[in-house]
């Protein structure tokens, strides 16, 4: 069996209590189903500040770009909030995803069954909810300069920001989102802001472009990302794949993670171009939560897993197995505090970890 390489960077907060549930499932399929999962551990955000005064370290750098995933649990904190710009904890995400070119973003929103009564919206909005958010991950407003704080000399300072985005930005984040719909419902939304932004013009332009000369078998709609807000809350099962800016897939993706219920479950894959010769991608799998702490569950950890078998590993039954196995013990009552509700029995991270393993292993068997 090759050996799969995975780096572990349980990160701060939560972060380290979810990764102790992920080194879990992997050891067992390790001794049990010869998976052969190589596993190391590296820093980043605030621990990685504490170690070596920056939100990740060369070193971790060089291991992330060799490893054939990444497994990331949460960054930041109030502990760092007065540590400088540069070195804030999201700065070792953000590196991780620039210096690995994971351009593409996949964030699924499903609604587990067992959950659709957690949703802030009506039962029969989001029962059977199943969309995905195709995010652009290295371009954007997130990287484009300029980007600094001018002071103006008169009591005055002036913040810029720059959205860009060259065309291959947009045709491969749009080549993904439509290869996805094919194995989906075959429906691609795209959103942006053309009435306001040129760079939302390209954006419809070169998408348009991609789908009459290569995808026009897949359908296309365009919507600008405040309408598609608006709809996603409304009537959110009238979309399947939805592709979009760093920007605005960073917000809807929120918002579509939060209609299931469950925001702190969720995870996303972020991943890279196929390597010319070997077919593989980078890859780095994170809760779609990111760093925000209020919000921030530690059951994100088994669905992380599974997320990378399917797409790293080409292990789609366990895969399957493993979310079959995290809906059973939804069904079964049990809640971590993050998704707690009334008449459940709410659970510790390690307890919801062993119960959605042993389901695992009955599959398994
Ligand atoms: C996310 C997060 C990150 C982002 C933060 C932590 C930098 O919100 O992954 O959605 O803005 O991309
Ligand atoms: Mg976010």
């Amino acid at each position: 069996m090759a050996s799969r390489k995975l780096l572990l960077l349980p990160g701060d907060g939560i972060g380290p209590e979810a990764m102790v549930e992920v080194v879990k499932i992997i050891d067992w399929m390790n001794g049990h189903l010869g998976s052969g999962f190589e596993t190391s551990e590296g820093l980043v955000g605030g621990a990685a500040y504490d170690a070596h005064g920056v939100a990740i370290s060369d070193e971790d750098m060089v291991r992330a770009m060799a490893a054939d995933a990444v497994l990331f649990g949460a960054v930041g904190g109030p502990k760092w909030d007065d540590v400088p710009y540069d070195a804030r904890p999201e700065a070792g995400l953000l590196r991780l995803r620039k210096d690995m070119e994971l351009f593409a973003n996949l964030r699924p929103a499903i609604c587990y069954p067992a959950l659709a009564d957690s949703s802030s919206l009506r039962h029969d909005v989001v029962e059977g909810l199943d969309i995905l958010i195709v995010r652009e991950l290295t371009g954007g407003v997130y990287f484009g300069e300029p980007k600094e704080i001018t002071d103006l000399g008169n009591g005055q300072k002036r913040a810029v920001d720059t959205q860009v985005y060259d065309t291959f930005e947009i045709e491969r984040i749009s080549r993904m989102a439509f290869d996805l719909a094919k194995t989906r419902r075959n429906k691609v939304t795209s959103m942006e802001k053309r009435n306001v932004m040129v760079s939302g013009v390209l954006w419809n332009e070169v998408v348009t472009n991609v789908h009459a000369n290569e995808y026009a078998d897949v359908e296309l709609e365009h919507m600008l990302a405040d309408a598609g807000g608006m709809q996603l809350v409304r009537w959110p099962k009238q979309f399947d794949v939805i592709v979009t800016d760093n920007l605005f897939g960073d917000m809807l993706s929120d918002v579509a993670a939060m209609l299931t219920g469950s925001l702190g479950m969720l995870p996303s894959a972020s991943l890279g171009a196929p390597d010319p010769v070997t077919g593989a991608r980078k890859a780095l799998y994170e809760p779609v939560h990111g760093s925000a702490p209020d919000i921030a569950g530690t059951g994100a950890a088994n669905p992380i897993v599974a997320m990378c078998m399917r797409y790293s590993f080409d292990m789609i039954d366990h895969a399957d197995r493993l979310e079959k196995a995290i809906a059973t013990v939804l069904e079964q009552g049990l809640r971590t505090g993050d998704i707690m509700s009334e008449g459940m029995t709410q659970v510790g991270t390690t307890e919801m970890g062993d119960a959605v393993l042993a389901e695992f292993q009955k599959l398994s068997a």
